[in-house]
């Protein structure tokens, strides 16, 4: 039974900047990809990643990290889609067509490219200790408002309640299948599943974990790795 990762890397950092897809920007001279990639493999939970590369480049993701994969596991490389939802759909549908024996199935943003092995891990154990839906959160820091078209404060939703989603999200594949074959839409993988009523479990996730979005926190993420971390 195959534990696979989906990692919707076809984004074009437009927030970013850097004149490249995100995924493809390097930090320490590795490309955020390939550190995501590097870290789903070091959990030591995952057989096979199926990356859904920005269209331009599938070929240059392909020779960037095919000899990625250990012995017994493969990466897999396709074209993305126009929006995210796409491109996990693009890939999952792979998955399920080229890996029969697919039973979790992780939902990876490559943005989140310092998400520590140990996350990814604790996710899988989450599903196969019978969760269908998983996913790795933070408390929130900082007091949320709920404001109004006009930015006025309709109300102060109690925070002790809200936590930040990260990913890797983790599903049973039949789950996560169902969901997406649903007709039903939702900006996260997490919230069709939920939508569709299925209880999602969390577990704790990272400060690393963190999403690559703006220079920012390419800023941040380049200082991590001069404090110690490769
Ligand atoms: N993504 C994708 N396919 C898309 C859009 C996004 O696979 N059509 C991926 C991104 O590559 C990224 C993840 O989804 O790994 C989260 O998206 P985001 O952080 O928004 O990345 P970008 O869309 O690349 O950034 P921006 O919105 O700033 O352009
Ligand atoms: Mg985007």
């Amino acid at each position: 039974m195959s534990v696979v990762a989906l990692v919707p890397a076809a984004g074009r950092g437009e927030r970013l900047g850097y004149g490249m897809p995100k995924a493809l920007v390097p930090v320490n001279g590795v490309p955020l990809l390939t550190r995501a990639v590097r870290g789903l493999f070091a959990s030591g939970q995952v057989q096979h990643v199926v990356i859904a590369a920005p269209p331009s480049d599938v070929d240059l993701v392909h020779t960037a990290t095919a000899s990625l994969a250990p012995a017994g596991g493969a990466v897999h490389v396709l074209s993305g889609g126009a929006e995210r939802t796409d491109s996990v759909r693009l890939a999952l549908d792979h998955a399920l067509r080229v890996i029969p024996d697919t039973s979790i199935v992780l939902v990876h943003d490559a943005a989140r490219a310092f998400t520590p092995p140990e996350v990814i891990a604790d996710v899988v154990a989450a599903v196969r200790d019978g969760h269908d839906a998983v996913i790795p959160v933070l408390p929130v820091a900082d007091t949320i408002k709920q404001v109004d078209e006009v930015g006025v404060v309709v109300s102060t939703p109690d925070r002790a309640a809200l936590r930040v989603v990260q990913t890797p999200q983790g599903f049973r594949a039949e789950t996560l299948r169902a969901a997406y074959h649903s007709g039903i839409a939702a900006t996260d993988d997490a919230g069709l599943v939920e939508k569709n009523g299925v209880a999602v479990h969390t577990v704790p996730g990272h400060a690393h974990a963190m999403k690559i979005t703006t220079p920012f926190d390419l800023a941040v993420a380049a200082a991590l790795l001069s404090g110690g971390q490769q």
